[in-house]
């Protein structure tokens, strides 16, 4: 009591009072929590002007430059850029050469020859590490793919000048899915982790998608190391919007230790849609979070097509959502099987043809059936698909849809040198 009476006696004490008093009433007349937070971020929040983007080949000849001539054959390809040149001095963070929006390209992109011309740095299997400096990163970019040729040119085009202005190590992996089966994305992203680890120590690996380019090269190509990121959260389709807070589609990275950490994808998901949402789970699931840049950074620009064909819509995606909770420890990376048909160091870009094997349910010639479940809609938007997932549920059937390998053989399947993997 004493103690009590003398310790509020101080004027120290009342000081003190008065300060807390002080500071809730400012709390408060800023709208609580979220206020502060706004006033707190809001200068810290970068803005750019998009009306006036730069060409995404600006100052890439100052790399060139710095580039001594003896230069060029000595960048050996694949070995770790570290041990390769022990003298040079860090990166600078952030990059000097970094110009903020860039314009995109869309339509007609260069043959891939005068793509190579305009990356001279860029070494076998589309590998490049900054000629006068120690890169701070060591990036693997992990492309998905089936026949998209003029999407490839348009990425290749815009990514090689846009990763070297930001002074990463990286490589970029196209992961074909040999074969006529129904597209499989987040099992091409296992496959893609899978073999771009047996090339280097990658410190971070990208899932991209192989049509939205990045519009503000600020938005680097690196990792965080505690949680996931996705950073494709302000896309020209979604009118530059987050289109759900749980959005993990398009463009997104991890750690080798955060794929391990969340089992890395599902290999269930055959066909459109569903297989983001599932990794965004397992995230969850695993104790992570994802993080995400700026909405005025992450830009991106996606290119027009029309659905691909063997790429139809999922009408399991559901169901299999339902079930991530139960599966996601024994479907993934554990489970993972497929055979890499070829790897091949093209100039541009590390070439991983793999069979993935088929889907189980098919769809026969490309139409969905059950037309007339409510959340088959036709615009494939996946903002109204999310509004009807609370659409009638089908009886949940307990499958367990893994791929048996030992005797499969889609397309070139049975092509010399197969390897067989085994989870
Ligand atoms: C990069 O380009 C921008 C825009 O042209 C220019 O302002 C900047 O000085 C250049 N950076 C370097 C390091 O040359
Ligand atoms: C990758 O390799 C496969 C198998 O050789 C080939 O069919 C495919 O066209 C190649 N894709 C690209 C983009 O080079
Ligand atoms: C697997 O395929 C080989 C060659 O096609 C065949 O000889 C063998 O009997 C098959 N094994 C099984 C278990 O089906
Ligand atoms: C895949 O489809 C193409 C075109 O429809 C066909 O020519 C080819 O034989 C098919 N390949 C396999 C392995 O079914």
């Amino acid at each position: 009591m004493l103690c009590c009476g003398r310790a509020l006696d101080s004027p120290c004490t009342l000081a003190m009072l008065v300060g807390f008093q002080f500071a809730f009433v400012l709390y408060f007349s800023l709208g609580g929590f979220r206020g502060l937070v706004s006033v707190l971020v809001h200068s810290a929040d970068p803005e750019f002007d998009y009306s006036r983007p730069h060409d995404v080949y600006t100052n890439l000849s100052h790399l060139g430059a710095l580039v001594p001539h003896q230069m060029g054959p000595v960048i050996p390809t694949g070995a770790g850029a570290a041990g390769a040149a022990p003298q040079l001095k860090d990166c600078p963070v952030p990059s000097p050469l970094l110009v903020g929006p860039v314009a995109v390209r869309l339509m007609s992109a260069p043959s891939l020859e005068e793509i190579k011309d305009k990356n001279p740095l860029v070494t076998s299997g589309g590998h490049y590490t900054p000629p006068d400096c120690k890169p701070r990163h060591h990036t693997a970019i992990v492309v998905p793919y089936r026949n998209r040729q003029s999407h490839l040119r348009a990425l290749l085009y815009h990514l090689h000048p846009f990763l070297q202005r930001q002074q990463i190590h990286y490589s970029i992996y196209i992961v074909h899915q040999s074969g006529n089966s129904t597209f499989n994305r987040a099992k091409l992203l296992n496959v893609g982790v899978r073999e771009a680890l047996k090339d280097e120590d990658w410190s971070c690996i990208f899932l991209h998608d192989v049509d939205l380019l990045p519009e503000n090269d600020h938005n680097t190509y690196t990792c965080n190391p505690q949680h996931p990121t996705h950073l494709s959260v302000a896309m020209d389709k979604f009118r530059y919007r987050l289109p759900y807070p749980q959005y993990f589609g398009g463009v997104s990275a991890v750690t080798p230790n955060q794929y391990l950490k969340m089992n890395g994808f599902p290999n269930q998901y055959w066909g459109w849609g569903g297989e983001d949402d599932d990794i965004a789970a397992r995230i969850r699931l695993s104790g992570m979070k994802i993080v995400r840049p700026p909405v005025a950074i992450g830009h991106y620009k996606m290119i027009k097509h029309k659905g691909d064909q063997g790429n139809e819509q999922n009408p399991r995606r559901f169901d299999l959502l339902k079930r991530t909770r139960i599966n996601w420890r024994s479907d993934g990376l554990n489970s993972l099987k497929y055979s890499l048909l070829s790897k091949v160091l093209e100039p541009l870009y590390t070439n991983l043809s793999v069979n993935i094997g088929d889907d189980p349910h098919p769809l026969k010639n490309g139409t969905p059936p059950r037309k007339q479940t409510p959340y088959l809609v036709h615009h494939p938007d996946r903002t109204k698909d999310r509004a009807r997932q609370v659409a009638p549920t089908q009886p949940a059937k307990t499958v367990n849809h893994q791929w048996k390998t030992t005797n499969e053989t889609s397309g070139q399947g049975e092509k010399a040198g197969m390897k067989q993997e085994v989870g």
